[in-house]
């Protein structure tokens, strides 16, 4: 019995959109009842913030490509073809953002480039991520 009212306590807060058991207090109001019943079902903490794309960047990307996108990360040195240089105006307007989008989950191969430009499919999972960093590469040549 009691765990039955739980569970009809939880349903009946799931239908107003608001996580059951948040700790939140739960005090729903119409608002946003109404609110959370137009918007995508995500919480706001999967917004990524300019920080976390820096790092991704940094972590991921930087040891070939540059703190500045030029191609001269000190990984760089080895390479042949030299990561692209994302300052280059000329390529820029060469590749689309989906190409860009695509080299970077499945790698240089996947789009006919070298094979030493990685790919990250765990990215794939992440379209947000990926999108940023699409971004932070077209940003590089601003
Ligand atoms: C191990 C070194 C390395 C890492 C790490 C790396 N790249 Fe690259 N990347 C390369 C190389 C080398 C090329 C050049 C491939 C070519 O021109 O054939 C390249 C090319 C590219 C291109 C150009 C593809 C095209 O169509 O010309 C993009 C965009 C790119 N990388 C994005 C990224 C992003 C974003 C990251 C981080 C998520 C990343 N790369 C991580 C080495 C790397």
């Amino acid at each position: 019995m009691r765990y039955w009212m739980i569970a009809t306590g939880c349903a009946l807060v799931a239908s107003f959109a608001i996580a059951c058991g948040d700790g939140k207090g739960g005090g729903s109001t119409t608002s946003t009842a109404t609110a959370a019943a137009t918007a995508a079902p995500k919480p706001a903490s999967t917004e990524l913030s300019e920080v976390e794309v820096a790092k991704a960047y940094e972590m991921r990307c930087s040891s070939c490509h540059g703190k500045t996108g030029k191609g001269d990360g000190p990984g760089s040195a080895a390479l042949n073809p030299k990561p692209r240089d994302y300052s280059d105006k000329a390529w820029q307007d060469s590749v689309t953002d989906e190409q860009i989008t695509k080299t970077i989950i499945y790698g240089g191969a996947a789009v006919g480039k070298s094979p030493s430009m990685p790919g990250a499919p765990d990215l794939e999972q992440k379209p947000k991520l990926v999108a940023a960093l699409v971004k932070k590469v077209r940003s590089f040549a601003k």
